[in-house]
């Protein structure tokens, strides 16, 4: 929440990001640690659509925002985007053909969803998309070790479905290992990410510009110098192409920079 309040309104034009679910975060000491009690996920929706209402903002009116989610958080993603005044268009089903751990009382998932928030002027790229995409998912066979990498086709093909223009910027407020930057070079679109783990930032800087270098770009900037130079570590930081978006007073150095 301090980034993406210094990225201009409307100059953005697609989000496509895997948030943390949070749903361990309960009050209630659940032992499997996955879930609280209806208050706590109350309290995660007010988190959520407190960072929904800057994606709202930041999108321009051709825009389209795609968060990651289970069955789980489903709720909380829905109060979020209702509270923020977003609603959902759709929610995709990614059917990753292997299922998850169950549990004594409950069936095993096969799928993962994809909620969709469109503002008024978004279109799809071919409207005959369905909404159940199958892709084979295997835990621990990404490219990093981070838990939860998505598969960098599975967000291109997201990317790919919106109907983008040349110099379309896409944003990944929780980019974690930089997939949706790889997937965004891929696309040869630019990019900014915003990861608080100096780990994986520093993972996904590596990732996004090898994928850069092979015929994409991505210009970096770091919106987060005040918070560094008053000693947050690690904080907030973004990548980013600045002959598009205007600075908004933040810091702008052709380095990455921690
Ligand atoms: C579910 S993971 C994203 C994984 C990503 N889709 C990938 O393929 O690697 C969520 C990421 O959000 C980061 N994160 C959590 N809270 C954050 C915050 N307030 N600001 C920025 N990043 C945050 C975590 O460190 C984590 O890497």
């Amino acid at each position: 929440m301090e980034v993406l309040p210094t990225i201009p309104t409307a100059s953005v034009d697609l989000v496509v990001t895997d948030p943390p679910y949070i749903l361990s975060a309960g009050s209630s000491g659940h032992q499997a640690g996955k879930i609280g009690t209806w208050a706590d996920m109350m309290n995660a929706a007010y988190w959520y659509s407190a960072w929904y209402s800057q994606v709202y903002r930041v999108l321009k009116p051709t825009g389209s925002f795609w968060t990651f989610c289970n069955w789980r958080s489903l709720a909380v993603v829905q109060k979020g985007l209702f509270d923020a005044g977003m609603g959902m268009a759709s929610l995709l089903v990614w059917n990753k053909k292997q299922p998850g751990p169950g549990g004594n009382n409950g069936l095993r998932p096969y799928y993962e969803l994809v909620a969709l928030s469109s503002k008024e002027n978004f279109k799809i790229h071919n409207r005959s998309t369905g909404d159940i995409w199958e892709r084979q998912w295997q835990s621990h066979h990404g490219e990093t070790e981070h838990p939860a990498e998505k598969p960098v086709d599975f967000v291109a093909r997201i990317i790919n479905v919106c109907e983008l223009s040349e110099n379309a910027v896409v944003l990944d407020p929780f980019m974690g290992s930089g997939t949706t930057g790889v997937a965004t070079m891929e696309c040869g679109f630019d990019f900014i990410g915003i990861e608080q783990d100096s780990k994986w930032f520093s993972v996904a800087s590596t990732r996004i510009k090898s994928a850069q270098a092979q015929g994409a770009r991505v210009l970096v900037r770091n919106p987060t110098k005040r918070a560094l130079d008053a000693g947050d570590s690690p904080a907030q930081l973004a990548l980013s192409t600045p002959e598009h978006l205007p600075t908004a007073g933040a810091d702008s150095t052709p380095a990455l920079r921690q």
